[in-house]
């Protein structure tokens, strides 16, 4: 789960990292309101889940409550890179002297935390990585020796700091790292950490992910949950306790069993749909083992939710749940759905106990499903059904 920078900067604050005063809020007059509370030049801030709001118009100087107000007025209900602006935050304006970027990351392709710094920030990291590859520090985290006071010194003198704040540096990049793993991110980063007038550092901006795996450790994390922009889809399918995850641009929704058996089925459907049109996956959801009615009902109300979907590939392999079971919870599934299932279902069932699953598909003969007994030729039908499905639509 992404953090909002408001966010991102309260959990810095309460484990120490040094941050400006601010307050979100909604509306222009508040915003007014808030610059007057803090009796400073303000900073007005689009709060959305991306970066660059600088330069889309997002982020702007306020000298005085009135100004403020014109700042929030202007910003809120902006679209910056597809999201809409519902909050800005107003926070004390400081004088930058420098920019510097850092970052704490899950470093998935070498297996560890990473941790990133370089005493030329403010720009994006993707362009800094790209135009200055020299400037940019790259140092593996160890996850069990983690970060200290030497470690970190380590980092500041490889980012090339400079030398009148190597001190605070390291000081805020020990707790940063304490934020990182007490919070179970799998992101932290600061972009800019300035240096102001008086040689101290401040993170101005913030961006947290948090590893929703480990959300079971931190009810504390449920509150910083903003339903107003969840997919709504997500939502209905993480309440239901389904992994369910959106894809942009496809056609066919799946749903399978197993995580492997997943992702293989979202190739196998991108490949068949080149034959098709370039038709692709549109979603996917894992039901995991216990393949019961109930499941497979929740799991296709979920996927043929998605507007996007013009097609369903069910496919399951049986092990300790056998296919008749699944096969049962299909033909379950689509009379507790009724007529709110209105679209084509591919299902391919192989593993234990298939005859008798699918001779219960066969003998149901829904209108709405399709058996194929192969795992190719099931991608394709779905492939072009959805296909067929999209150009009549
Ligand atoms: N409180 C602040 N005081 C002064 N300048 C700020 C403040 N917050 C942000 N800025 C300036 O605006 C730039 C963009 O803000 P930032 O929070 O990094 O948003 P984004 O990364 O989305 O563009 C920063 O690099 C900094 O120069
Ligand atoms: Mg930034």
């Amino acid at each position: 789960m992404d953090l909002y920078e408001y966010q991102a900067k309260d959990l810095f604050a309460a484990h120490g990292v040094p941050v400006l005063p601010g307050r979100t809020v909604e509306t222009a007059d508040d915003a007014a309101a808030a610059a007057a509370e803090l009796g400073t030049a303000v900073v007005v801030k689009a709060q959305v889940k991306t970066g660059g709001r600088g330069k889309a118009g997002g982020v702007k100087l306020a000298q005085d409550p009135d100004e403020a107000r014109e700042k929030a007025d202007a910003i809120l209900g902006l679209d910056i890179k597809g999201h809409t602006v519902h909050r800005v935050l107003v926070t004390t304006a400081s004088d930058i002297v420098e920019e510097y970027y850092f970052s704490f990351l899950l470093d998935r392709s070498n297996r560890t935390f990473l941790a990133m710094a370089s005493a030329e920030g403010g720009m994006e990291i993707e362009q800094l990585a790209v135009e200055r590859p020299d400037a940019l520090a790259r140092v593996a985290i160890d996850p069990i020796a983690g970060v200290d006071r030497a470690m970190a010194a380590d980092i500041v003198a490889r980012a090339k700091f400079p030398a009148v704040i190597a001190d605070q540096a390291a000081d805020v990049i020990v707790k940063l790292w304490q934020t990182f793993v007490a919070e179970d991110a799998t992101l932290v980063e600061v972009n800019p950490l300035v240096r102001d007038p008086q040689d101290k550092i401040i993170a101005l901006d913030g961006k947290v992910t948090l590893d929703e795996n480990a959300g079971f450790r931190h009810p504390e994390h449920a509150a910083l949950v903003d339903e107003r922009t969840e997919n709504p889809l997500e939502a209905k399918a993480k309440a239901k306790n389904l992994n369910y995850v959106k894809l942009d641009g496809g056609q066919v929704g799946i749903i399978g069993n197993g995580a492997g058996l997943v992702m293989s089925t979202l190739d196998v459907v991108a490949y068949a749909g080149e034959r098709h049109g370039g038709v692709k996956p549109a979603n996917f959801l894992d039901i995991g083992g216990g393949a019961s009615a109930q499941v497979m009902a929740d799991g296709l109300d979920v996927i043929l939710g998605d507007p996007d979907v013009h097609s369903v590939f069910v496919n399951v392999f049986g092990g300790i749940t056998a296919c008749d079971a699944v096969a049962t919870g299909i033909v379950e599934a689509l009379q507790i759905l009724g007529d709110s299932a209105s679209k084509p279902l591919v299902v391919r069932l192989d593993g234990n106990n298939v005859i008798e699953g699918r001779r219960i598909l066969d003998e149901a003969n829904h209108p709405l499903v399709t058996q194929v007994d192969t795992m190719d030729n099931a991608a394709d039908k779905a492939a072009e059904l959805a296909a067929a499905s999209s150009q009549g639509a």
